[in-house]
């Protein structure tokens, strides 16, 4: 095609055509540029902007082109982008006489920035619908591991009891909040710059109402110059998903952790393990690893992005190209990550008798003990704490089990430091230490106790319910 023919005596020097060409990753807008050119010819039909057999032969060719798919595109260095190589098939299927109407009233600018819009809506629809299955799995385990005990940890040291299916239930609601970001900023995403042209419209009579149907869009940016630079619509959707892939490496943290013999909580299926080529005995979790190592790649393009954006003045400038194949490889890996973090922590093996070891060997339930003191003597909870401080460093110097203390025990400490015994009933100490049961008093909203799980998988699942069915209409 010769575009340059008009302006320039000589063609592009080749270093400096590779240098500038977009073709590269601009096979991820070809769907949309191909359909962002459908709605602009139908509107020129329309319109009566171009005539109506011209408009139908180039739409023919359009439509054959979405057929054939990006393979049918013929690119050479020259093309500097998706947008020349579309133009280019049409003008050598229609004849420039006809094809040469294609870009009347719009400009790669206004272009680019429509296909960006329809791409990336997609990408957020995909990935939004892999959240939600994710979310379900979860909620499907965590009914299953609502009675199974675990340890809860403050500073990665034991603190209280709490249930596998608890904090399997953690998890669902970070989840639900990436997926109620990207679902705002979808918001954003879905308006159409398509009328923009270069950055201050165009004297031709167009319709942008109609495009902007066409191109299911909710609206239309009212604003040329802001149509056409505007990307602060990636930044924000990359910012999600900066924020979603910090979450699944979170996850993928606390499976390397609760694999390792140390922890001995679970073990990662087989499938979604490694071993060493020299140690035998080796079972890695090395794709939680490459989960936490990739996730970093996510955060380093949103930095880039915002980097190449934060000095570009109004309006277009070639700059802006640099920011999609960081958007494209930002896509990629938040699909990789979230897919495989999903199947590796639902098929995880949970070790309930280890769940249960640690929660009774550590203290973990000395909160409930001092909690106990309050509600049977009236004392305050500041001077329990300091009764049960010091049991605990007393277990600890006597090798006794905390489970085993009697009233007695606790009334020798009592009385050193408050003068006077606090005579609690054997039983109620027992059951103040019991794991179990500390899991099960604790019956408030947002707790452990079995009943509060599931009323929390209730509420969840209400919530998958109404997403799937909004998405399916
Ligand atoms: N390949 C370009 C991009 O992605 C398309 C717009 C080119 N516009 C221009 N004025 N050179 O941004």
């Amino acid at each position: 095609m010769k575009i340059r023919d008009g302006r320039l005596k000589k063609a592009m020097d080749e270093e400096a055509a590779k240098f500038t060409s977009s073709v590269e990753f601009d096979k991820y807008i070809f769907e949309s540029d191909v359909k962002c050119n459908i709605a602009h010819t139908l509107m020129l039909k329309e319109e009566k902007i171009v005539d109506e057999e011209i408009a139908d032969k180039i739409l023919e060719a359009l439509f054959k082109l979405m057929d054939e798919g990006y393979d049918a595109l013929n690119f050479n260095h020259a093309d500097e982008d998706i947008h020349m190589a579309v133009e280019k098939y049409v003008i050598n299927s229609v004849g420039m006489v006809g094809a040469g109407f294609m870009h009347t009233a719009k400009s790669r600018n206004d272009q680019v920035a429509t296909d960006l819009r329809l791409s990336l809506r997609v990408k957020i629809n995909e990935i939004q619908i892999a959240i939600l299955e994710f979310i379900e799995g979860l909620v499907e385990l965590a009914i299953e591991h609502k009675n199974t005990i675990f340890i809860g940890y403050t500073h990665l040291q034991h603190g209280q009891a709490t249930t596998f299916g608890h904090h399997l239930m953690a998890y669902t609601h970070s989840l639900k909040r990436d997926y109620e970001r990207l679902k705002d900023s979808y918001k954003r995403v879905n308006l159409n710059p398509l009328g923009s042209g270069a950055l201050a419209t165009t004297t031709f009579p167009i319709n942008r109402e109609l495009t902007t149907k066409l191109l299911g869009f909710d609206t239309y940016l009212e604003n040329s110059m802001d149509g056409v630079s505007s990307r602060d619509f990636i930044v924000e959707v990359v910012s999600d998903l900066a924020i979603l892939s910090s979450n699944l490496c979170k996850i993928a943290e606390e499976l390397i952790m609760w694999s390792s013999y140390e922890f001995r909580l679970i073990e990662i299926a087989d499938e979604f393990s490694s071993t060493s080529s020299i140690m035998p005995q080796k079972k890695n979790p090395d794709v939680a690893e490459l989960v936490r190592g990739k996730s970093s790649i996510i955060t380093g393009e949103l930095m880039t992005i915002l980097m190449i954006l934060k000095g570009i003045p109004y309006t277009y400038n070639r700059d802006l190209q640099e920011i999609n194949p960081h958007l494209w490889n930002v896509i990629e890996n938040t699909e990789a990550i979230l897919s495989i973090t999903s199947k590796m922590t639902l098929s995880i093996n949970f070790k309930k008798e280890r769940g249960l070891e640690l929660a009774y060997k550590n203290f973990a339930t000395a909160t409930d003990l001092a909690d106990l003191m309050v509600k049977e003597k009236k004392i305050p909870f500041r001077i329990a704490h300091q009764i049960v401080g010091r049991i605990v460093n007393e277990s600890n110097i006597n090798n006794l089990n905390f489970n085993k203390i009697t009233s007695e025990f606790v009334d020798k400490i009592a009385i050193k430091l408050t003068g006077k015994p606090l005579s609690l009933p054997d039983d109620l100490i027992k059951k103040a230490l019991d794991p179990v049961q500390n899991v099960k008093s604790r019956n408030v909203i947002g707790g452990p106790a079995p009943e509060m799980v599931e009323l929390s998988a209730e509420n969840m699942r209400e919530f998958l319910k109404k997403e799937y069915r909004n998405d399916l209409d």
